[in-house]
């Protein structure tokens, strides 16, 4: 796109009352973004894809011939990413709430991980296999209430980490977008159990306003350990250095 058109595209936009503040706000954000417009020049679905690539690039969590099972998929950029590293030797299994546009090579399942019905399917597309990773950067859409999206992202962290325990193979991965100051308590001492390393990661395309990272547990280390079921301590964070590109907990 030519700086002629896309300083155009701006003034129409910024003069545009039809839309509400935030919706000009957010697409004004999107056309000065230098990650949505790399994402488009090199045909990823979202600039999510370069999260991804830096997290691999810094961890190496997958490889040639990994299996990987991909949460909250859509629109497809991290399916992308894993599918050309892993190859044809590889796995790569999306799931998400909303419909994926096919990626060949790649199985998408569409619905709700909260659904034991959705972990049996999972189950069974890797066919008794073990994942070498399972990502997530699925994220509840916000309801306005810091808190309460906290919570939802910590359940929906939980159910992720209950479920290693069926899929993810001993010495496997674990990523998870998670929200603030890092992993909620009890979850983090729950990771560190069963991980030989667990970081924190917050890739340069990331939006630094942005309040989401990453936690990265490595090595998996698969000992059942009960989560704590009561919410409000999940309130409680652990108050750890977020690492802008090196930090181990
Ligand atoms: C930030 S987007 C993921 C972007 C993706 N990684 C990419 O590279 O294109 C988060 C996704 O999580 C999905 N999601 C949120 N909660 C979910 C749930 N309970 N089950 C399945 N998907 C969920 C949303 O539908 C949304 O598409």
């Amino acid at each position: 796109m030519s700086s002629f058109k896309q300083s155009d595209k701006i003034k129409k936009l910024e003069s545009n009352k039809k839309r509400t503040h935030s919706s000009r706000q957010w697409l004004l954000r999107q056309l000065n973004d230098p990650f949505v417009a790399k994402a488009k020049k090199e045909g990823y679905r979202s600039r999510a894809a370069f999260k991804f690539i830096e997290i691999n690039e810094k961890y190496k969590l997958i490889k040639n011939g990994s299996r990987v099972l991909d949460l909250g998929a859509a629109p497809g950029g991290w399916c992308q990413v894993s599918k050309t590293i892993v190859g044809d030797k590889g796995f790569v299994v999306g799931v998400d709430l909303l419909e994926i546009e096919p990626i060949t090579g790649v199985e998408f399942l569409q619905g709700n991980f909260h659904d034991d019905a959705m972990h049996a399917q999972i189950l069974a597309m890797f066919q008794g296999q073990k994942a070498d990773a399972i990502l997530s950067d699925m994220a509840a859409s916000s309801c306005g209430m810091s808190d309460v999206d906290h919570i939802r992202l910590i359940a929906l962290l939980e159910a992720v980490f209950e479920f290693s325990f069926d899929l993810l193979r001993p010495g496997g991965s674990f990523v998870a977008k998670v929200l603030r100051g890092g992993t909620e308590h009890n979850l983090l001492s729950q990771l560190k159990q069963s991980f030989v390393k667990v970081s924190h990661f917050k890739p340069k395309s990331s939006r630094q306003e942005s309040s989401e990272l990453y936690v990265v547990a490595q090595g998996f280390r698969p000992k059942k350990t009960q989560l704590k079921a009561d919410l409000p301590n999940s309130l409680n964070f652990n108050n750890t250095e977020i690492d802008q590109n090196n930090g181990t907990e």
